[in-house]
């Protein structure tokens, strides 16, 4: 699989690059839910990763691996019931993941991209209006021929095409995939250093996916640091620098994107990728190659979550959980059947 936009982590020449400049690093984040009438448990389990300028980092897993929750947690979002632990830090601030200060950085340091854009944009408003309230609330722009100077500017970055005119317009004169660009504006309106996106193209066909994820890549490359939340591995890693797989609310494997996709270490990675390719060749519908179902937080397996699916399980997998190794120099996994026993 071909990664013809994924940045390589040195230059050309072999050098090392300049001292990238650090956005976000995630330390040991837990999410957990105390629900009373059952016993407690973990969502998200000691996520630890980071975001550099100009890098796009995506998480990818099955559905209910805790993908959500992990990008919630980074802006104090997580429901009330649920308890962060861990430390987020954001550039040079750093937070205590249960910091009620968390939830004032976004707009300003974090834009969230959401995957239907009508929960962002307000169908009774031109986008003229709504950008020139988001840009007074959190610019403090009071001029309209500036504010509008500027949602224009924002339109046309995310490449809507005419956009003084797309700027009177209404969403619902706009289609799905200009609706989503035209989040991904409002998103930028506030400068944020970080975008996150959770399964920002799931409602768009795949010719539109492609373009938008070719969007948040430029996005990247202008020096945004861009999360990225998807189900979907091949469609993620040919736009990001990075990628980390979750399974059951643990991160199972993080490392390049082309090193995750041309040879996999962790078995569930594997199987995400093999059932792509699958899906690739007109084979079989969806995910065959993982037989069962994400377990769900409270009835998770014990040793490593993954066993009942694995093909490649052995005994002490059942009852002892993976330390993580590095298999590969810069990509962890947590495995036993990777040098998780070294
Ligand atoms: N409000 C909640 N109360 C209890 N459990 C929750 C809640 N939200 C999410 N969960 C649990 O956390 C798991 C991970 O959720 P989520 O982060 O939304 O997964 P993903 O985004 O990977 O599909 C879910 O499968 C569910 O079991
Ligand atoms: S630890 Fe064992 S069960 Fe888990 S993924 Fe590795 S081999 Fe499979
Ligand atoms: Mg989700």
């Amino acid at each position: 699989m071909s990664l013809p936009n994924a940045q390589p982590e040195n230059n050309a020449s072999g050098a090392a690059a300049e001292e990238p400049r650090r956005i976000l690093e995630v330390r040991n984040l837990s999410v957990e839910f105390y629900p009373g009438s059952t016993r407690a448990f973990h969502a998200v389990v000691d996520a630890n990763f980071e975001i550099e300028a100009g890098k796009m980092v995506s998480v990818v897993g099955e559905s209910g691996c805790g993908k959500t929750l992990s990008a919630l947690a980074l802006v104090g979002l997580t429901p009330p019931a649920a308890r962060c632990r861990g430390t987020i830090v954001h550039g040079s601030r750093s937070f205590e993941a249960s910091s009620s200060a968390l939830a004032r950085l976004r707009g300003r340091d974090v834009g969230m991209v959401f995957q239907e854009p009508m929960t962002a944009l307000n169908p009774l408003f031109s986008l003229d209006r709504q950008f020139r309230e988001v840009l007074r609330y959190l610019r403090g722009v009071e001029d309209r021929k500036e504010a509008r100077d500027i949602s224009t500017e924002l339109l046309d970055r995310v490449g809507l095409d005419r956009p003084e005119r797309r700027v009177n317009q209404f969403p619902h004169q706009l289609s799905g995939g200009q609706r989503q660009r035209a989040m991904i504006a409002l998103a930028l309106a506030g400068e944020p250093s970080l975008l996150i996106a959770d399964e920002p193209t799931t409602a768009l066909d795949a010719t539109l996916e492609r373009r938008v994820m070719e969007l948040f890549r430029k996005l990247a490359d202008e020096g945004l640091g861009v999360l990225m939340i998807s189900h979907d591995l091949p469609l993620v890693a040919d736009v990001s620098d990075r990628v980390v797989v979750m399974y059951s609310g643990y991160t199972v494997e993080n490392g390049p994107a082309h090193q995750l996709v041309d040879a996999p270490q962790h078995p569930y990675t594997r199987g995400l990728v093999a059932s792509a390719s699958a899906i690739v060749l007109g084979d079989t519908p969806r995910l065959p190659v993982i037989p069962g179902e994400v377990p769900s937080p409270d009835r998770r397996p014990g040793g490593c979550p993954f066993h009942p699916r694995c093909p490649e399980k052995l005994d002490r997998c059942e009852s002892e959980f993976p330390p993580e190794s590095e298999p590969v120099a810069g990509v962890r996994t947590a495995c036993w059947a990777r040098g998780g026993d070294q």
